[in-house]
């Protein structure tokens, strides 16, 4: 988004089918405010699909899921970026962007899957498994990406296991993702035990139910969901891949399993398809608001910082994966 000629004024028309007019007020002040910030001090917003709408499509400059906010941080030319999305996110542009000020508005905004494992738990590990290559999700801190041989996302997860050419790896450490990806492939995957607290509260028994009070549905399901939710989806994909399922088959009606901004900011794009809504909400993601990317531009607050000697290693597990 060209931050150059837009206002909040201008910008309503976009997101007034997922926010009410009433609420507009509420944000516009904050809204022009970060717009002006973001010229003066030459910054640009990388925003999760999981953002809210007024965040996502009214100041941020570059939207996607995990792997595309990795891979567009890489190009980045301002002198600062403010990660509207999680931790480990803003520690993953800031292994990519060295020399940059990367600020994410809240500190506190972490993830259940990167709070589940430890360097130490890698290492231990690999004293049981010798030589079993270890490829970690991106939802991990930097301290354990620096321990892994390559990192992952949803939407690569078979095609990096897949490209090292051996017949097991430590997948970790989202147990559910490691099942959905180990059915799709002959890789032997061994799994951890953490979960997206978002996803794993999702059962079989809710889509049966959607199925039932929405005949016709089209059922899209993150693959951090339990292998049975998945099992009773009709595709399952990262948060890019659900978005461009519904612009590529335009289902009548859809639901998306998974974070509950995701179907707000994908309608916006797709007026002639119907969302159905249950969603669970990320309290992590949502620590993000208007107000609190306003302030990290003023105050230029919170810099992300990373022990060199872990960003060395954290990075080239990152950038191995980008390459494949
Ligand atoms: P993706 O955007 O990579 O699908 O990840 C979803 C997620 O839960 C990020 O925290
Ligand atoms: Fe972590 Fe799940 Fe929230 Fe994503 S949705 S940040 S995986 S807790």
């Amino acid at each position: 988004m060209s931050g150059m000629t837009l206002s909040a004024a201008s910008l309503y028309d976009r997101v007034q089918r997922v926010i009410p007019a009433i609420e507009w007020p509420v944000f516009s002040d904050d809204i022009d405010a970060i717009l002006k910030l973001k010229r003066e001090r030459n910054a640009v917003i990388l925003a999760h699909n999981y953002q809210t709408p007024e965040i996502f499509h009214c100041v941020a400059d570059i939207v996607g899921d995990s792997l595309a906010l990795a891979r567009k941080a890489m190009e980045v030319e301002a002198d600062v970026i403010v990660l509207a999305g999680v931790h480990f996110m803003a520690e993953t542009a800031k292994l990519l962007n060295p020399s940059k000020t990367v600020l994410i508005p809240d500190m506190r905004a972490g993830c259940s899957l990167a709070d589940s494992i430890t360097p130490q738990d890698i290492r231990l590990l690999r004293q049981r498994y010798p030589g079993v290559p270890v490829v970690t999700y991106v939802n991990t801190s930097a301290a354990v990406k620096a321990e892994s041989d390559i990192c992952c996302t949803s939407g690569n997860a078979k095609a990096v296991v897949e490209s090292l050419g051996v017949p097991r790896v430590l997948m970790l450490p989202d147990e559910y993702l490691a099942q959905n990806i180990a059915k799709q492939t002959d890789v032997e995957i061994i799994a951890w035990k953490g979960h997206c607290e978002v996803h794993e509260r999702f059962t079989p028994e809710d889509i049966r139910e959607m199925r039932a009070a929405h005949p016709g549905v089209t059922v899209l399901a993150h693959p951090e969901c339990p292998p049975e939710v998945v099992a009773e989806a009709d595709f399952a994909g990262s948060t890019a891949a659900m978005s461009d399922y519904v612009g590529r088959e335009k289902p009548a009606r859809v639901v998306l399993v998974t974070e509950c901004s995701m179907s707000d900011n994908v309608a916006v794009e797709h007026p002639d398809v119907e969302f159905i809504r249950p969603c669970n909400l990320c309290p992590h993601m949502k620590r993000i608001t208007l107000g609190n990317i306003r302030s990290a531009l003023e105050r230029n607050e919170h810099a992300v910082t990373i022990d060199p000697t872990v960003a060395v290693r954290a990075r080239l597990a990152v950038e191995r994966m980008l390459a494949v």
